[in-house]
């Protein structure tokens, strides 16, 4: 069954010259039930407008959106009622309890008092709130505010989760507890569509993702698709007390994408994490090294290789 469809939406905003502005510019996408979506993009690609007009905040240019059989525009209320929205935290939240923050969030999606007592017993246990629940969130780190904003979802019922940058910036254990909590909510039967500018956290989570620019969708599919396009890229930066001649000539044979040689420092770009290692150490090897540091693409870099393969590929 597909939980949401997106056809062909469009939505433009009016600019103050009087022209529009295509934020969102003929996106089509569906996600199955019980399956985890990424939309992914740089800032500006148009992931917060497509949230906007799936979630009913906004209403669409063109195109159709429907959630749970719902259409976004003739059906608001059943389309809200099919949902559970966590975004970012805002001023208010960040200085009510964490206690605070999810009676006030229950109570927004209905439910009474002693039902969200019920429920946060389990969302404070996955998350190991316990020790936070009377603090509030502008209290507390990066990663705990961003742990507290994913349990919400955990207090209601409802068939549709949408995630907007909720899991960015947690530490790697934090996440992983978040992306198997994730997974098991997905098991049970709940659609789960989150934004992300990491395409690192979409591999770990999402079963499908949608790579957007500039309002268009410029990849997209299962992510085994996405792998085999081998988006994804390493950055290795090497700094040495010295650098001898034979250096440049023994990386090279690890055919990396890019290789930049400056004074002391070493940049390497390779598409295999093991590459990177094998080339790690290598550089331990010479008994120079001085600092090392391995580091995923961005997404801008990945369309950087997408646009160059493009004009590749139409002879350009
Ligand atoms: N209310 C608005 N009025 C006019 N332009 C807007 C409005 N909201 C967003 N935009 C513009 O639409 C484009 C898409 O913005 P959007 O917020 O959807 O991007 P995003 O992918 O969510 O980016 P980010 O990663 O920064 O959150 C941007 O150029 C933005 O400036
Ligand atoms: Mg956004």
């Amino acid at each position: 069954m597909i939980a949401v469809s997106v056809q062909n939406l469009v939505k433009e905003y009016p600019r103050p010259d009087g022209t529009t502005l295509r934020a969102v510019d003929d996106i089509s996408f569906s996600v199955e039930q019980g399956r985890i979506f990424g939309l992914l993009g740089p800032n500006g690609a148009g992931k917060s407008t497509t949230i906007k007009v799936l979630t009913t905040l906004l209403p669409p240019t063109a195109g159709t959106v429907l959630v749970n059989g719902f259409d976004a525009v003739a059906q608001p209320l059943q389309v809200r009622n099919s949902l559970c929205v966590v975004l970012q935290e805002n001023a208010v939240e960040m200085f009510l309890t964490v206690r605070h923050n999810f009676l006030t969030f229950g109570r927004f999606h209905g439910l009474s008092s002693a039902a969200i007592e019920r429920r946060m017993g389990r969302a404070v246990e996955l998350f190991g709130l316990h020790e936070v629940l009377h603090q509030k969130p502008i209290d507390l780190s990066g990663g705990v505010k961003r742990r507290v904003q994913v349990a919400k979802m955990f207090l209601v019922d409802k068939p549709v989760v949408i995630l907007d940058e909720a899991t960015t910036g947690m530490d790697t254990f934090n996440k992983r507890a978040t992306v198997n909590a994730i997974r098991e909510e997905a098991r049970s039967g709940r659609t789960i569509i989150l934004t992300t500018h990491m395409l690192e956290e979409a591999e770990e989570l999402c079963d499908s993702i949608a790579i957007i620019n500039h309002g268009r969708i410029v990849a997209g599919g299962t992510m085994d698709d996405v792998k085999k396009m081998g988006l994804q890229m390493f950055y290795l930066t090497l700094k040495f007390n010295e650098i001898g001649k034979e250096l440049q000539e023994l990386v090279q044979k690890f055919a990396p994408v890019k290789l930049d040689i400056v004074d002391n420092e070493v940049n390497v770009t390779v598409r295999e994490h093991h590459t990177a290692l094998d080339i790690l150490s290598l550089a331990r090897s010479t008994g120079a090294l001085k600092h090392f540091e391995i580091t995923t693409a961005s997404l801008e870099d990945v369309f950087v290789e997408l646009i160059d393969r493009k004009r590749a590929a139409e002879g350009r």
